[in-house]
Parts: structure tokens; sequence; C-alpha cells
């Protein structure tokens, strides 16, 4: 399922090296903490993006990650910068590729100012995203439920996906929810309550979650791929 949504951001893996002198700024980095995850498989990636603040156009970043065995950092591909913008704006975005869990920090240099957030990687289990991806469902495609002669791998789903992932629905991958702990998504599929105020879909928003189905909605969420990035 993750694999259909479009990645609409590219990055590239290349640095523009050099900075500006402007050093006075008053720069944030946006989210202001990052969450991921990782499982050790090759078909899942877990990836979540993280934006600069205050940089002026024409001012390069430089992002990197302090533990660089937990991850990775490339930056936005300059080819999909508006017409007109600087190519240096294309380093004010930053995606952060998991490679094991662990916590460290993500940093942005700007001149010579450093700029810290938290970085938490945590390890799901195998298997977890894929039983997101089949909790995500009304149904598990192409099972049925045993009681009614069906197989063993019935998986009954919750239908997130009838409102989540279907065209023009409210989106919830990395860009969304990347600057969101566990326990705050888990209130949000729980409470309906939105960290940013509110209710979700009018309160209409109470899933009750085990152990296990948290772990695989979360692990789905966390793999799924960015769209867009944090403002
Ligand atoms: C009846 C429609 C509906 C269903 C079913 C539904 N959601 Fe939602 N969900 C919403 C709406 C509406 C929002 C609010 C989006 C907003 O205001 O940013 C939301 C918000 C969220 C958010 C927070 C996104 C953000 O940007 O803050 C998460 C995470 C989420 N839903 C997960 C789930 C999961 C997991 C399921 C299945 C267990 C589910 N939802 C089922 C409608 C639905």
């Amino acid at each position: 399922m993750k694999r259909a949504l479009a990645l609409a951001i590219g990055v590239v893996f290349v640095f523009a090296c050099g900075s500006s002198d402007d050093s006075s700024g008053n720069y944030s980095i946006h989210p202001a903490a990052v969450y991921s995850g990782f499982d050790g498989d090759p078909i899942n990636t877990f990836a979540v993006p993280a934006t600069a603040i205050g940089v002026p156009d024409k001012t390069t970043v430089k992002w990197s990650v302090l533990d660089s065995d937990i991850a990775d950092v490339a930056t936005q591909d300059p080819a999909t910068l508006a017409a007109g913008e600087p190519q240096q704006k294309a380093t004010h975005h930053v995606i952060v590729t998991t490679k094991k869990d662990g916590t460290t920090k993500l940093r942005a240099t700007i001149g010579t100012t450093k700029v810290d957030i938290p970085l938490t990687v945590r390890l799901f289990s195998q298997g977890a995203a894929a039983l997101g991806d089949d909790l995500y469902q009304i149904d598990k495609p192409g099972a049925s439920d045993p009681s009614q002669g069906g197989s063993a791998d019935y998986v009954h789903g919750l239908g997130c996906i009838g409102c989540h992932g279907v065209k023009g629905g409210p989106g919830h991958s990395p860009s969304e929810i990347g600057g969101y702990d566990d326990a705050t998504i888990l209130k949000i599929i729980a409470t309906a309550e939105l960290p940013t105020g509110g209710l979700a879909n009018n309160g209409n928003h109470k899933f009750q979650l085990d152990d296990k189905q948290q772990e695989a909605i979360l692990a789905r969420l966390r793999s799924l791929a960015p769209i867009d990035w944090p403002q």
C-alpha cells in the first residue's frame, strides 16, 4: 500500500560545500524533534523530513546525524525547486533515513551556528509494518473470517483506509506526524485529540487497539513515504 503513495519529494545525496557568513540568524528546525522507526527489513524504508526555518534563501544548510550509524541525511533535489529559487534553498530541507534504532541528534549547520534536535528511532518487530498494512484495510484482502470457513491468517481490518489513503483524505505520513512521539500518535487514534488542538473527524476517531496492533499501526505510519516538507 505505502509504495503506491507518490513520493513527491526528490532527494539528492550530494552536498553543496561551503556555507554563508551569516551566523546571526535566529534559526530553528521544524519539527522540533523527529521520530521514526527501523525493522531491519530491506523492503521497508523509514524516513522522516525536516526543514530549517529562518535561513535566508541563498544560505546553504549542512545537515548531519551525530551518530551516523543510526541514520543518513539527504537534501532536497534542486531539480524540484520552484522556478527562480536559488539552489541553496534545496539544502533547507532534509530527509532522514534510518539505518538502525537508537537515539541521537539531527544537526543543521548554518554558517557557524549549529542547531540540534533529538532524533529517536524505535525498533519495530519484523512483520509489524505488514500487519499494519492489513489492519488499515476494511478486511485483509483475499482472506475471510475462520469462523466463516476462511483462512487462519485472517486479519480483521480497522478500516483506516476508509478515510486515509484515499485521494484527498487527511494525510498522516511522516511529513505530518514525524514530530509526534508514539504516545501522541496513539492518543490521536484512541481519543481523536490532535496535538495541534481540536478533534480528528469531529471526535469520531476512537479506535481500540491492543499492544500488537499499536506497534503495527505505528510501524505502518512511520514507514509511509513522506509526501511534503514540513514548513
Ligand atoms: C471516519 C474517517 C477516519 C477513519 C476511519 C480514520 N481516520 Fe484518522 N483522521 C481522520 C481525520 C478527519 C483526521 C484529522 C486530520 C487533521 O485534521 O489534520 C484524522 C487524523 C489522524 C491522524 C493524525 C494526523 C495528523 O496530521 O495529525 C492519525 C495518525 C490518524 N488519523 C490515524 C488513523 C488510524 C491509524 C486509523 C485506523 C485505526 C484512522 N486514522 C481512521 C479521519 C479518519
